[in-house]
């Protein structure tokens, strides 16, 4: 094996770790657990070639993957979001190709599909649906975000002799809000769509959400009517690298598909060779802290998203936060912050999304340089403020 010098590298990668290091300080738009690091893969990942083309139920002919481990992992996610035993699943690319193989297996079941979700959906999920030429439904969503099911049943009663696919979302990309998918089943089965599929792209929130207490977890998971569900993995699970698992309820449409002789494994995903090190990463992550610290890192960080929720509100911003997220959102702030942090949600709200290794310092430091920028209050307010014992530093920016 030959090691590659740092004599011509060194320097640009030295320079890279510093630029990406400082500019993670400042990044709170773009979810992404810092919290953990893996230095226990580093032989594995710097040192094997490791390609899980294909199934990961079927070895193939080669045999440097990590297919072993990937069932395993799909298992260990089945497990959190209560997938029955016929559950089925691969390690993917993101969030985005977990939607794009729940869409593409609908559409191969059901040729005349209609795919439905929220104004508040990714955005991969109308993209993807233009890629699969498939008609596609915007259902309107509520001010917090939630997908409004009045709207969905009337879309849905319209075209009721049409096979649907809901895209519900487990934690929206702006407000974090969890769509209600016992909600969404019970529309379905009013309305006797049998021919349905229910994804639940839970990029954020799926296992942050799966592991509350029973009494307190939204309805969102296969006990709750999904047909699939998708997590991103270097979302709340911190693998750093970006990765995803999909998880079915039963074994989709494609995963009989004949095998490739060339490859010895059936050709089930959307890519041809397939990352075992992403599979080495969630695995290590989910079989070597296990739920109860996983349960502690992203209770820290709720905890930490309320305390600058507060803070925030405080100072006069109309910060708000949907139950259980790790996401603070408010109007859009003043543009002179924006050229230090990056905040940026939509057209309607910015936000900070506080995930495990965020750390108070940031949102401290991101509180007094917005409190900097707000207009002073007049001086006759700040008297009425006095005199009626509020706070008269509510200006707001
Ligand atoms: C709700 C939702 N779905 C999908 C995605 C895309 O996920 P990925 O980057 O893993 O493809 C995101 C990313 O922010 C998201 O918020």
């Amino acid at each position: 094996m030959t090691l590659i010098p740092a004599r011509d590298t060194g320097p640009t990668l030295r320079d890279l770790l510093e630029k990406a290091s400082a500019g993670q300080r400042y990044n709170l738009a773009f979810p992404g657990a810092t919290d953990l690091t893996h230095q226990i893969l580093a032989e594995l990942m710097t040192t094997q070639l490791l390609n899980n083309v294909g199934s990961p139920y079927d070895g193939g002919h080669g045999h440097n993957h990590t297919k072993g481990l990937e069932v395993e992992v799909v298992d260990m996610v089945g497990d959190m979001m209560r997938a029955p035993a016929t559950r089925w699943g691969y390690v993917t690319g993101g969030s985005t190709e977990c939607t794009e193989h729940a869409l593409l297996n609908a559409r191969m079941q059901f040729p005349d599909l209609v795919v439905y979700s929220s104004a508040d959906a990714h955005y991969s999920v109308a993209k993807i649906t233009r890629k699969l030429m498939l008609p596609f439904v915007t259902v309107a969503s509520t001010p917090t975000g939630q997908m409004d099911l009045t709207d969905l049943e009337g879309e849905l009663a319209r075209r009721r002799d049409r096979p649907a696919m809901i895209v519900a979302t487990a934690g929206t990309t702006v407000t974090e809000a969890v769509d209600d998918v016992a909600g969404i089943t019970a529309i379905c089965r009013r309305l006797a769509l049998t021919r349905r599929r229910i994804h639940v792209d839970a990029a954020l929130s799926g296992p942050p959400l799966a592991l509350l207490p029973e009494t307190v977890r939204p309805a969102f998971d296969f006990t709750a009517g999904a047909t699939s569900i998708g997590i991103s993995g270097h979302k709340s699970l911190g693998t750093l690298m970006p990765c995803g698992v999909i998880v079915y309820a039963e074994a989709p449409y494609a995963a009989a598909i004949a095998r490739v002789s060339y490859t010895g494994t059936r050709d089930v995903t959307i890519t041809g060779s397939r990352s075992g090190h992403t599979p080495l990463l969630l695995w290590s992550v989910l079989a070597g802290l296990g739920s109860d610290l996983h349960t502690n890192r992203f209770d820290a960080a709720r905890q930490l998203a309320e305390q600058a929720r507060a803070r925030l509100a405080d100072i006069g911003v109309d910060a708000q936060r949907n139950p259980h997220a790790f996401t603070v959102y408010f109007p859009p702030p003043p543009p002179e912050l924006l050229k230090k942090w990056t905040v940026t949600g939509d057209e309607r709200y910015s936000h900070i999304i506080v995930m495990p290794g965020t750390e108070a310092e940031q949102l401290d430091e991101l509180v007094t340089d917005w409190q900097l920028l707000m207009r002073p209050v007049p001086a006759p307010r700040r008297k009425l403020a006095r005199l009626l014992g509020t706070a008269a530093t509510k200006g707001g920016p």
